[in-house]
């Protein structure tokens, strides 16, 4: 069982299927830290295990998204803890598998780690003048927490090249111009509500086609356009077997009726 009240994040229900996770370490710009990440993970497991909860939005302050990994957690870590533990992983584990979609609402500082979380949603919105980058270079380090790999796919390889050995940041307004924003907006507060009007919108639809969509969609990331479009196709095929489909969807639509999804 997740705890209700939280140290480093704040939870709420801000729309109708709406999940919101507010990472709240003001102190530290959000910077990321293992019990930060503690709660993070269990409130999103939380989430996804909660019927009425149909999309995730994930944001930080104005001020900061996340100004990345604790630089001073990670100053004293040792090779063999790094490894042993396989630091990092806890900060993928839960926030790249579960089913629902998320969004993440990117203002202000997403530098290195802030910046890697922001890649890892399924969406991600900015304001035009958040601050994203891959600092690590200025440490004598590089990207942990699958930068190197989710920005080149985003973006490209020669940008995100210069990105990663320049550690120049990018504005907001950059992100979605290259395609790794999928929106832009002008203000924060336009970015929030931005990102819960999408999360409200894909919470009404049936949850069982929106869990296939996203697999597939991030099926694509891993597989070739071949099987990448085999494995969709299945998918596709297995949803004639649910009731949205048959019966909520494309039912309603043939007697001219307003869908109404059961979940099934
Ligand atoms: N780790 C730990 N503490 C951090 C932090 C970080 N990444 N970023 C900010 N803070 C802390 C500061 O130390 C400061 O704390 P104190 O008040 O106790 O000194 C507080 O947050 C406020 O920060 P600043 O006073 O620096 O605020 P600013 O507005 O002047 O500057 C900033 C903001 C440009 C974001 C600056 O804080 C900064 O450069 N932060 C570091 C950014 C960075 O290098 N991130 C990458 C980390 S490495 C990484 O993430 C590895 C990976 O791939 C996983």
């Amino acid at each position: 069982e997740a705890p209700k009240e939280y140290e480093y994040l704040k939870v709420s229900n801000p729309k109708p299927g709406v999940g919101l996770i507010t990472l709240n370490r003001p102190k530290a710009l959000n910077a990321l830290f293992t019990p930060l990440f503690h709660e993070l993970n269990a409130a999103l497991k939380n989430l996804d295990a909660t019927p009425s909860v149909g999309a995730i939005v994930l944001t930080g302050s104005p001020k900061a998204f996340a100004a990345g990994a604790d630089i001073k957690e990670m100053k004293d870590l040792t090779f063999s803890t790094a490894y042993g533990t396989d630091f990092i992983e806890l900060w993928t584990a839960t926030l790249t598998t579960i089913k629902k979609p998320i969004i993440a609402a990117v203002n202000g500082y997403a530098l290195g780690g802030g910046c890697e979380l922001a890649m890892m949603a399924d969406i991600m919105y900015t304001s035009a003048g958040a601050t994203l980058g891959q600092p690590e270079i200025k440490l004598g380090t590089i990207p942990g927490a699958g930068g190197s790999q989710r920005l080149t796919k985003a973006i490209g390889k020669s940008k995100a090249m210069e990105i990663i050995l320049t550690g120049e940041n990018f504005s907001g307004k950059h992100a979605a111009e290259w395609g790794l924003a999928a929106k832009c907006f002008e203000t924060p507060e336009e970015c929030l509500e931005g990102a819960l009007g999408t999360a409200e919108k894909i919470a009404g639809y049936s949850r069982i086609a929106v869990k296939a969509a996203k697999e597939v969609v991030n099926k694509s990331q891993d597989l070739g356009v071949r099987e990448g479009v085999e494995f969709e196709r299945r998918v596709f095929h297995g949803l004639f077997g649910s009731k949205d489909q048959k019966i909520a969807g494309m039912g309603a639509f043939a007697a001219k009726q307003k869908p109404e999804w059961s979940h099934e």
